[in-house]
């Protein structure tokens, strides 16, 4: 079975060729007109998608070396997302599925990211936690198997790859933050600041806190230091900012005696995570590399997991605040 995944909710233009549950091609444009702005502005990254989808779209079949009437359904990212850049990727999709002749699978962006670590492995046969932690998003859900999803936590502010965004907009050390925070954090290896390690009641998170402790550490140094401790600002800033998630996944171990997890989304490259997870939880899933950030990978992957082969729905609407399927 083939299945094409269209991923336009933010700023990348991805579609991918999945054969039975197989990756066949991934392609994944980012758009670069938003660096000068330090953040996405939705109406240029909405217009952008338009221009790029068909060549994109061209490439990943090319990649794939698939014929068009061999797709057996069209999977696309219907929300949660900026509905313009929904809005092209899904009439895209819409278009493709009716042109063909095949389903159209609307796939909540969430719980692609949620499933993103189990492409082209088992998944596992016992509940496990599972937390999706990106630009936008930072939650911690109890999964009991494909479309069992509890939600145990989320954030009460800012999203974890937002504080790092925002961090680094500050030191002016570029954007996307999290990569370049993780880059300049490795020049040091010691840091004279300490931030506070957010731990909000319960199994929440929040962010806007620690964003402000380092906005007021930064106003106090002088411009000479400002360049200087950008190393050791990226330090304590990121190990504090991971160490947040960890006290809460930690919680949640201890509260409901599960040790498996999958951890996905953008901030799930960082190694420092990675390194953490590792040492407190037995068993740990990550998504492969490049299917970290947005990826129409994932799009198909949950498109193909969730493909009951019915008829599909034509009708579906791009939903902004779509939220992840409860049972
Ligand atoms: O999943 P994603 O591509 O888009 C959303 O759905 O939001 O995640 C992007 C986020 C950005 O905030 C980026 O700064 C963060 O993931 N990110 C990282 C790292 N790589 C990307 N955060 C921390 N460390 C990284 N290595
Ligand atoms: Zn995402």
């Amino acid at each position: 079975m083939i299945i094409l995944g269209i991923e336009t909710s933010c700023d990348e233009t991805s579609v991918s060729v999945l054969k039975d549950g197989s990756i066949l091609s991934n392609i994944v444009y980012t758009q670069l007109e938003h660096l000068e702005y330090g953040g996405v502005v939705p109406e240029i990254a909405s217009r952008d998608h338009l221009r790029k989808l068909p060549y994109v779209f061209d490439s990943a079949i090319f990649q794939a070396g698939i014929k068009l009437n061999e797709i057996d359904g069209i999977a696309v990212t219907y929300g949660p997302g900026l509905v313009g850049s929904l809005l092209t990727g899904l009439s895209y999709a819409k278009g493709l599925s009716f042109a063909l002749g095949v389903p159209l699978i609307p796939v909540n962006h969430i719980e692609a990211h949620l499933l993103s670590p189990f492409i082209e492995k088992k998944f596992p046969g016992d509940k496990f936690l599972a937390l999706v932690v990106s630009g936008g998003h930072t939650e911690l859900y109890m999964v009991n198997g494909i479309g069992h999803y509890e939600l145990l936590g989320a954030t009460l502010d800012d999203a974890c790859g937002e504080a790092f965004d925002k961090v680094a907009k500050l030191i002016g050390i570029g954007y996307p933050g999290g990569p370049a925070i993780e880059k300049w954090a490795k020049k040091a290896e010691k840091s004279d600041f300490s931030f506070p390690v957010p731990d909000p009641p319960g199994l929440d998170f929040s962010y806007s806190g620690l964003k402000t402790a380092v906005l007021y550490a930064y106003r106090k140094l002088s411009v000479v230091e400002r360049v200087e401790k950008i190393p050791e600002i990226s330090l304590a800033f990121m190990r504090a900012a991971i160490e947040g998630l960890m006290k809460k996944l930690i919680r949640a171990r201890d509260e409901t005696g599960i040790d498996t997890i999958a951890i996905s989304g953008g901030v799930s490259a960082n190694t420092y995570l990675q390194k953490r997870v590792r040492e407190e939880f037995k068993k740990v899933y990550f998504p492969p590399k490049g299917f970290t950030s947005d990826n129409a990978g994932m799009i198909a992957f949950t498109g193909y997991l969730r493909f009951s082969g019915m008829p599909g729905d034509l009708y579906v609407r791009a939903d902004p605040n779509a939220e992840l399927w409860k049972t």
